[in-house]
């Protein structure tokens, strides 16, 4: 079947952010949209003819229909083969795995993450490349500057192919093989963890876990792997069934939208010893003991203090990568162990290289996320798993777990305060000021916090020297505490500011304080400095995570 050339008008908006194309269903849906950044995509790939590539998605609202155009365009493109997960379905972490194993060129994965789905929800598109990973922003930037000038797509007019039942077959010359979404990643987690003793310590009548996979892609690999490898209860697993709408819910793992988990942990009655979530696409992770919520900055430095105790990282570990809004928690662990660390811009692609290279064998995120050298995505349930392996060595709470480490480092009081759906126009004008102020700042002194440092954060990739400014203004006090302000890059809304707000206590006995008592003063002077009150109508954040 020849392909067919459409003539198309090209957008000037279709600029990847923090982790991808991100817009709501509509605008996705609307005017080729969604061809329009796919030819782009793929006019950018030198060796796309013949290759291999992998495709799959969270399973929200227009995923299926996405999928069979993209496959029809790769098909008009002259791509050799698609590994389709099967009925659309492939978590993040899962797609990378599979796109290392099977040695593909890259993969298209359809997610907006954790933003909510359904006909008025979101949709993104995410490449990735052969090394599993997001594209890094030389490759995105090539893809924006594609679809500025782009006038014609190519698609067959093959019909629709079916992609619920596993096998392979033909879209004119391209070899679409539909493939088992979980089993290689199970496979995977299980050749990391030691499942035989998280199945004892699951099976143990003095344990009790439960998991939230939100309606979301991780409902199928949640079933699988702590159910059917690991022996969870089917109904310790929670809302595994993924919803094109995710059930109405919002499918991120945090203390105000994954609720049914948070009741549930923090029931006086009968709340389980372990409580975990997952968000849309599986790379995010929220860990909660009974009554006891654990902070994803603290998650990532807890896992490398204790690689050891786990079967792949029983050698040791190289080094650690933070994102730099990510608290200093991981630094600490860094020094003491004597590995090698690094701050990174956020998202996930900065990791990459340092993962590549061998510099490093964790990294994360203080937005949930947490991963490894498996793969080059943040991966949700591979923290879960790891979680569960450390319980089950160490015998204990998640919450003695946590506290034996601050008494150990140190305790990082930390949270972010967002400012979500502002005009971009107030967003930008908070930012531009906060930039001009810079140079005047440092040593000016509020009551006790004395500014030693401020800027605006410059990252230079350690391996291919490539530099991204603008990552975010760091306030740096003499005491170690931070303020840091950055756009996000994920919303589809207006603009978000989000703060970034961190104090250190060393002191064992003040590691029982409020949060955000304890960052009460930072707080105050993260509003002054940027002059909220001035430049919005904001009395407060309308998030605090
Ligand atoms: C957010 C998080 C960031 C993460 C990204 C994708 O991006 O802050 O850490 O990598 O989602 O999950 P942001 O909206 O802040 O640009
Ligand atoms: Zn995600």
């Amino acid at each position: 079947m020849n392909p067919v050339i459409k003539k198309t008008q090209a957008f000037k908006d279709q600029k990847p952010g923090t982790s991808g194309l991100r817009k709501s269903v509509k605008y996705f849906k609307a005017d080729n949209y969604l061809q329009n950044f796919i030819q782009s995509i793929f006019n950018c790939l030198d060796e796309l003819e013949g290759s291999t590539l992998v495709l799959g998605g969270d399973g929200r609202f227009f995923n299926r229909e996405a999928i069979q155009i993209i496959l029809r365009m790769a098909a008009a493109n002259g791509v050799g083969k698609i590994l389709l997960g099967q009925g659309g379905i492939l978590s993040t972490p899962a797609a990378s795995h599979v796109i290392r194993k099977y040695k593909a060129l890259g993969g298209i994965l359809l997610t907006a993450s954790h933003n909510p789905g359904g006909p008025n929800g979101d949709f993104g598109v995410k490449f990735n490349i052969s090394n599993g990973g997001p594209a890094p922003e030389k490759l995105t930037n090539a893809i924006f500057e594609e679809s500025k000038r782009l006038s014609e797509y190519k698609i067959t007019e093959a019909q629709v192919s079916p992609i619920d039942k596993l096998g392979s077959f033909k879209l004119a010359e391209m070899e679409i093989e539909v493939f088992d979404p979980v089993k290689d990643y199970a496979d995977l987690m299980e050749s990391i963890f030691d499942f035989e003793k998280i199945r004892e310590l699951i099976a143990s009548p003095d344990f009790t876990a439960c998991f939230d996979a939100m309606n979301a892609v991780t409902g199928p690999y949640a079933e699988e792997i702590l159910g059917k490898r690991l022996g969870m209860d089917k109904n310790a697993l929670m809302n595994t069934q993924p919803l094109m709408n995710f059930g109405g819910k919002h499918p991120d793992p945090n203390l105000s939208t994954a609720k049914q988990l948070v009741d549930k942990m923090y029931s006086k009655k009968d709340a389980p010893n372990f409580g975990a979530a997952s968000d849309g696409d599986g790379d995010r992770h929220m860990i909660l003991g009974d009554y006891f919520f654990v902070n994803p900055s603290d998650s990532l430095a807890i896992l490398a203090a204790n690689a050891q105790k786990i079967p792949a990282y029983q050698n040791g570990i190289i080094g650690i990568a933070r994102s730099m809004p990510t608290s200093q928690a991981a630094d600490k662990v860094a020094e003491k162990l004597g590995i090698n660390s690094f701050q990174t811009p956020t998202g996930w692609k900065f990791f990459g290289n340092l993962l590549d290279h061998g510099e490093i064998t964790f990294c994360g995120e203080e937005s949930f996320g947490a991963g490894a050298d498996h793969i080059r995505e943040k991966d949700g349930l591979w923290a879960v798993l790891f979680w569960l392996n450390l319980i089950a060595v160490k015998q204990d709470s998640v919450e003695n777990i946590v506290r034996n480490h601050w008494a150990e480092y140190g305790r990082s009081y930390y949270s972010r305060h967002d400012y979500e759906r502002l005009p971009v126009k107030q967003a930008d004008e908070i930012m531009h000021h906060l930039q001009s102020s810079l140079p005047l700042l440092p040593g000016m002194q509020f009551g006790e916090l004395r500014i030693e440092k401020a800027d605006d954060f410059t990252y230079i990739d350690p391996i291919d020297h490539s530099i991204s400014e603008h990552q975010g203004i760091r306030i740096i006090f003499d005491n170690g505490s931070r303020i840091i302000y950055r756009l996000s890059g994920t919303g589809t809304e207006g603009a978000t500011l989000r703060i970034y707000l961190e104090r250190y206590e060393a002191d064992i006995s003040k590691h029982d304080l409020d949060i955000q008592e304890t960052l009460s003063d930072i707080s105050q002077l993260s509003v002054k400095l940027a002059k909220i009150r001035e430049y919005t109508d904001r009395e407060r954040p309308s998030a605090i995570v």
